[in-house]
């Protein structure tokens, strides 16, 4: 599960997030949504521990980030929008590379079939280099799923993939969320979050301006009309004057 009270994020004088506050349970799947420079990239760094909150608190499966980053980090998985990897280490040596640094025990058993989840079972002896860029994301995020995260961040998951890797990626997140995982998914490809997440927050500035289930969003921003997109909830919200 996820906690963040209040969280803020100032850039020197600059704020990129201001008092954000949150939940997602395990199950759930929240789509984070807002115009560019709105702190969705922001707010996932400082939930995953990787640059520090200014102020606020955030728990990941009840260990705090800032007061106990390892157990946090040991619990999360944090997928950023552009993949870093290894230039000399061949898709299957990240994998070994990453379950030692987890002590992942049986890993030889997990990476087979994570490759194949993943549809680079046949790349598994390339080096980054000779992978597409789609190859190169889902290598990474072969490697964050192979310690079994029961949080996980993505930021931009889909973007750079074929239709078929968008789908089975939309696959591989709600099944993990079936697993009983908490996501938090942030994408600028709307349609696609309205057949993944069961929660939206909706940020402009730094700061939250809507969250829900997308039908209790919807119902905010819709004027009483039925079947509102997402997207044109989105650009209501985020649009206009409102907030
Ligand atoms: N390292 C940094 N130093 C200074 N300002 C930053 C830094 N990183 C981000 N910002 C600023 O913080 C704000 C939020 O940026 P962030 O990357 O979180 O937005 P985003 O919602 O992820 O946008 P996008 O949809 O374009 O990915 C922007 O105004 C950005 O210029
Ligand atoms: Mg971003």
């Amino acid at each position: 599960m996820i906690e963040v009270e209040s969280l803020s994020k100032n850039y020197g004088t600059f704020a990129a997030v201001r008092g954000l506050s949150f939940t997602v349970r395990p199950g759930e799947v929240l789509g984070l949504v807002g115009p560019n420079g709105a702190g969705k990239t922001t707010t996932l760094r400082c939930l995953a521990g990787i640059i520090p909150a200014s102020s606020g608190t955030a728990h990941i499966a009840g260990h705090d980030v800032a007061a106990d980053p390892v157990a946090a980090k040991r619990a999360l998985a944090f997928f950023p929008d552009e993949p870093r990897l290894f230039d000399y280490l061949t898709v299957r040596q990240h994998l070994n590379f990453v379950a030692r640094i987890y002590g992942v025990a049986n890993h030889e058993q997990l990476a087979q079939p994570l490759l194949e989840e993943l549809e680079i079972a046949d790349k598994a002896d390339e080096l980054p280099g000779a992978l597409s860029r789609g190859m190169k994301q889902k290598l990474a995020i072969a490697c964050g799923l192979l310690h079994a995260p029961r949080v996980m961040f993505f930021d931009e998951p889909l973007t750079g993939l074929d239709p078929l890797g968008i789908r089975r990626m939309k696959d591989s997140i709600l099944k993990r969320a079936r697993d009983g995982a908490a996501i938090v998914l942030s994408s600028h490809l709307l349609h696609l979050l309205e057949e993944v997440c069961s929660h939206v927050l909706i940020l402009k500035k730094g700061e939250k301006i809507a969250d829900g289930t997308l039908a209790e969003v919807a119902a905010r921003f819709s004027n009483g009309e039925a079947g509102v997109s997402l997207e044109e909830i989105f650009i209501r919200a985020t649009g206009g004057s409102e907030s």
